[in-house]
Parts: structure tokens; C-alpha cells; sequence
């Protein structure tokens, strides 16, 4: 080790947004998640999406059998339900009772992979959302206007002023999460609102559209909501190292085969777990401030959803010379590729659970 080894101490980091698939994918993705978080909420856009707590208890036991051998003894998936006519109400807060389900998420159809069952207006949902507010059950939105005639890069500013104020301003005891915040408006509404919180990936804390545009269209570094522009990334960056305790961790980790990212019809989605931490260490370290790090990945989210702070820790070791090459691409069981985002962050930064 050389002086410029840099070595920090944190709780265990919680994924509080993550896609795992289900069959080969699951299996494949699942240990990457499950050996450094200790809580992942499990995304539930899968075929056919879940929308009922019979669902959500049958995808949470395939995703502790996919976990792996070197999975967290800790580690916690959180199941959600996807907010669409299916869900009937007495079973959604039956589901929340019994601690199967955790939250609800709303896609407007449309708006990214596995959404054509969702929404297609959110105050549509009044008796639900009224529900979930009555019994402490979270509502997750990824805030995407699906209109054909907006740009793309003004989607989540139109979606949070026509349909997300009015549901956070109607019914002020829902607890709401907005999801990839990926411009100013998606940290304004969570600024302006104690009751709303906000889920950041490592991609939109590092990456701008230039980045996805500029020097020959990159398809791995294409997501929903897509990159934004720089003064989005840096005020995205700036949010989540200030300290602000409404804004948290959430991956966004989305894998995708590779035929389906190098098409003719991009896949949106990013595969980020395996360096996710490491891509955020990463950025901490390079705008100076590593101590706040463990509020952002390990505390923020879990005050906000109520649930206990990780008691374990683990540490984090950053090399200032190192020459390993870390893998940029992952293989499931039946042989498909998927690339992986962040490896020149995982050539810098290890950690090691320590309790
Ligand atoms: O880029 C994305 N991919 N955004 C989403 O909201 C969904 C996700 C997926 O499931 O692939
Ligand atoms: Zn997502």
C-alpha cells in the first residue's frame, strides 16, 4: 500500500432502487446486489408485472434463493407493487401489515422498459394513494411525462408540475420518492417537500449527455429518465453531497442483454451493481468530501423510509496506483452478455464487510 491509500469506515449501504429481472438474469444479477447492500428495493417490472402480494412474496423468495453463497447474512430485498388497476387495496395494505410489501411504484405507460401496464394519470389513483397515506406505505414514481410532443429532456420537469405536485400537495401524509432524479426540477420538488425524498443513480451523478452523445452515441449509457444535460449532472452532484438528508442511494441497476443495448431500438437501462459503489465513493473522493458519503449510500434513505440504519459496517479502500482490470462484462447461466457501467471506479476503490 502507498501513502495515498485512502481507507473509510461506513455502515452497510442500502439499494433503495434496483432491477433483477427474473430466471437467468436473476440469477446472474442478484449476487452483485446482494453481497454489499443490505436492503434492495426490488423493482417490480417484470412479466407479468407485480401487482398483487402473492406476487411480491413469490419474486422475494426467488430473490433470496438467487442471492448467493457470499451474500450479506443481512441482506433484505423490499418488495414493491406495481401501481396499476390491478392492485386492490385491501390486499396491497394486507401485503404491507404482514412486511411483504413495501412500497408502490408508478410508471406512466410508456415511459421506460416493462411500463405498458402502468398509469396513465397518477391523481387517477386517489383511493389507493389515499390508502397508502392512511397506513404509512410509500408511494415511488418515476416521474416521466409520456407526451410525444415534449422533448425528451423536459419529460420529468412536465410530469412532476402537472402530475406530481398536485398528488404531493392533495395528499400531504403520502411519503413519496422520486426516483433517477436526472434534472433541478426532480430535486426542487424533493427540496420544497419534507414528506418527498429522492433516489439518485451513479449515472446521473457522473454522466451527462455529451458523455451518451458527443463522441460516437454510446447505447450502454442509455437510460429513462435519460442523462441530462451538465448543469442538471452538476446540481444532481451537488445535491448529494451536501448533506441533505432527503436525497439517497438508489442504483437504477437495469441489466439489459447486450443484443438489446447494441439495436436498432436502444433498451434503456443501465447494469451498475457490481461498481455502483464504487462509481459514487469515487465521486465523493474527487469533490472532497468522502464523509459524507455513508449519509448518502447507507443513512438518508432509511430515515426516510423509517427502517433501521444498517448496525454492520463495512470498509472502503481507495488505491491511488492499482493494476487490476476489472471485468465490463457479466454472462448468465445461458450465455448472454451484459455490460457493466463503472468499471475505471472499481480500478480505484475495494471494500470488505467488517461486521
Ligand atoms: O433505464 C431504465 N431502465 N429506466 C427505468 O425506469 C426502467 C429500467 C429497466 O427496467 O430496464
Ligand atoms: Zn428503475
Amino acid at each position: 500500500m502507498t501513502d495515498d491509500t485512502v481507507t473509510l469506515e461506513i455502515a452497510a449501504p442500502d439499494d433503495w432502487h434496483v432491477h433483477l429481472r427474473d430466471d437467468e438474469m436473476l440469477s446472474a444479477v442478484t449476487p452483485y446486489t446482494a453481497n454489499v447492500f443490505r436492503h434492495a428495493v426490488v423493482m417490480p417490472n417484470i412479466t407479468p408485472p407485480v401487482t398483487s402480494t402473492q406476487a411480491a412474496a413469490a419474486y422475494r423468495a426467488r430473490v433470496l434463493s438467487a442471492a448467493g453463497p457470499d451474500a450479506r447474512h443481512d441482506f433484505t430485498p423490499m418488495m414493491v407493487l406495481y401501481l396499476n388497476e390491478q392492485i386492490v387495496v385491501d390486499d396491497l395494505l394486507a401485503g404491507a401489515a404482514d412486511g411483504v410489501v413495501f412500497g408502490a411504484k408508478y410508471y406512466p405507460a410508456g415511459a421506460t422498459t416493462n411500463s405498458a401496464a402502468g398509469g396513465n394519470d397518477l391523481l387517477a389513483f386517489r383511493p389507493v394513494l389515499e390508502a397508502m397515506a392512511g397506513a404509512g406505505i410509500p408511494l415511488l414514481v418515476h416521474a416521466e411525462s409520456t407526451d410525444p410532443s415534449l422533448d425528451i429532456f423536459d419529460r420529468e420537469a412536465d410530469f412532476i408540475e402537472k402530475q406530481l405536485l398536485p398528488v404531493v400537495e392533495q395528499i400531504p401524509e403520502l411519503r413519496v420518492t422520486v426516483e433517477h432524479i436526472s434534472t433541478r426540477a426532480g430535486l426542487d420538488i424533493v427540496k420544497d417537500h419534507p414528506q418527498v425524498g429522492g433516489s439518485i443513480t451513479p449515472h446521473h451523478l457522473t454522466c451527462d449527455r455529451s458523455d451518451l452523445l458527443a463522441n460516437g452515441m454510446r447505447p450502454h449509457l442509455y437510460c429513462k429518465p435519460v442523462i441530462n444535460s451538465r448543469e442538471e449532472r452538476m446540481a444532481i452532484a451537488e445535491a448529494a453531497t451536501s448533506g441533505n438528508p432527503s436525497f439517497f442511494f438508489g442504483t437504477d441497476s437495469a441489466p439489459h442483454p447486450l443484443s438489446k443495448k447494441e439495436a436498432e431500438k436502444v433498451a434503456a437501462g443501465i447494469f451498475n451493481a457490481p461498481y455502483a459503489l464504487e462509481v459514487v465513493a469515487e465521486l465523493f473522493f474527487e469533490l472532497g468530501c468522502l464523509d459524507r458519503l455513508e449519509g448518502f449510500v447507507s443513512h438518508h434513505g432509511a430515515d426516510h423510509y423509517g427502517v433501521e440504519r444498517s448496525p454492520a459496517k463495512i470498509r472502503l479502500t481507495r488505491r491511488a496506483d492499482t493494476e487490476i482490470d476489472p471485468p465490463e462484462a457479466m454472462f448468465t447461466a445461458d450465455g448472454t452478455e451484459v455490460r457493466i457501467f463503472g468499471a475505471d471506479a472499481a480500478r480505484r476503490w475495494a471494500w470488505e464487510a467488517v461486521s
